[in-house]
């Protein structure tokens, strides 16, 4: 399919928000991302044209309706190039699928003794759950240390890896750093022992094209709404026999083929996971959303971002005692500290300034805290860019910061 050409300009205008007269420079797209029009559009169009129920009845709307859903699953399947749309199941999100293969697959094979290693750079939502199972099952997490860099020690991992290791979990892009993993290796080295390899993709899909089988992962999650999409929408692929393998999680409407109170059977793929009436509306307007993005040519978009990075870097560098935090800016995130004659400033004090000038950024632990207690740190400024973001933003924010820390 020929691509678009970039124009930051024109994509600028398919966004509402940013024609908005009040709107801010919005610098906090890796929590999540402002919408396109055509997201939108596809959200009021489904309420308003062909909102039903899906999988249910035989009215011509639930048909349509459903017809819709199921396309926009096939979107996802060959927009990560699974196998199988059956290997695509709809959750709320990233957590939700992370929590599901928790709930699912690990507990209802870990034993006592066993090991789940997961990088000390995750998000809580990469951490948690394995620490709620592990509580279920006896077993235990152990934390991947990372390097200075915010990178997978891999040396550490190799010392690590044993028999016991059954699960691996790791983020393809740390979210506070923007650091990329190493996921091949990784993976390579899981299934090495036996062990099945969780990729947290959640801001991972954003920059790379996916192929979930030439990755070999066993699980690959991501949220919708930081691609574009809206809130509560998700996607957890899995390989279909171990997704076949699994126990039910969520009892209800859909994941069953016949109940009785005598005994219960289970749906087939995807449906045995999606108890209850799902996010039509969200599955349709996700794959609006990689429909609109699949127009452009995603080197373009990342050359975009590495310009726009590179103009942050060089005036982030100018300010002194201000400390960039991860290897090298990657992806579209940027995060640092600053000190003041040899005082650490608040992340907090400083988003709150930018924002009195009309600037959002992230500041915090970014749901982070083993990443934050290794770097010996409470917090950051966290810059993160979205697809729609120019360099007059990168000025603003540059102007803005500026006068923050003459008012400090
Ligand atoms: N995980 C999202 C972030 O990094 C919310 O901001």
């Amino acid at each position: 399919m020929s691509k678009v050409h970039f124009d930051i300009q024109a994509i600028r205008q398919q966004f509402p928000f940013l024609s908005n007269d009040t709107s801010m420079v919005y610098l906090d797209s890796a929590a999540t991302t402002q919408k396109p029009k055509c997201v939108i559009d596809a959200i009021s169009h489904y309420y308003t044209k062909q909102n039903a129920n899906v999988h249910r009845g035989t009215h011509s709307l639930t048909a349509q309706a459903t017809t819709k859903f199921e396309q926009a699953r096939e979107c996802v399947q060959h927009f990560i190039n699974a196998h199988s749309s059956k290997e695509i199941i709809w959750t709320r999100g990233a957590t939700e699928a992370i929590n599901l293969i928790a709930q699912t697959y690990a507990r209802s094979t870990l034993q006592a003794g066993d090991e789940i290693l997961v990088g000390e750079m995750e998000h809580h939502a990469n951490i948690v759950p394995w620490q709620i199972v592990a509580e279920q099952t006896g077993a235990k997490v152990v934390k991947v240390p990372m390097t200075s860099n915010c990178q997978w020690d891999m040396q550490a991992y190799q010392t690590l890896l044993s028999a016991k290791t059954k699960i691996v979990a790791a983020a393809h892009i740390t979210n506070v750093t923007a650091t990329r993993q190493p996921i091949e290796k990784i993976i390579e080295l899981a299934h090495k022992i036996g062990a099945i390899a969780v990729i947290d993709g959640a801001q991972g899909i954003v920059h790379e094209s996916i192929d979930v089988q030439a990755l070999g992962c066993d699980f690959y999650i991501f949220s919708g709404h930081k691609l574009y999409a809206p809130t509560g929408v998700g996607v957890l692929y899995g390989k279909q026999s171990i997704l076949e393998s699994m126990p039910v999680w969520h009892g209800g409407g859909k994941m069953v083929e016949k109940v009785s109170f005598e005994q219960t059977s289970y749906s087939a793929l995807p449906g045995k996971f999606e108890a209850g009436t799902p996010n039509v509306a969200g599955a349709i307007a996700l794959a609006t959303a990689i429909e609109w993005l699949n127009q452009f040519d995603k080197q373009q978009i990342e050359a975009h971002y590495k310009q726009l990075l590179n103009q942050l870097v060089i005036g982030l560098n100018k300010i002194d005692g201000l400390r960039i935090v991860g290897l090298q800016p990657n992806a579209s995130v940027v995060s640092f500290t600053l000190q003041l004659d040899g005082e650490d400033i608040h992340h907090n004090d400083i988003a709150t300034l930018l924002d009195q000038q009309g600037i959002a950024v992230r500041s915090g632990h970014h749901c982070a805290h083993p990443l934050m207690d290794a770097l010996g740190i409470n917090g950051t400024v966290r810059v993160s860019l979205g697809i729609y973001n120019n360099d007059k933003d990168i000025d603003m924010l540059l102007v803005g910061l500026n006068k923050a820390i003459a008012l400090l």
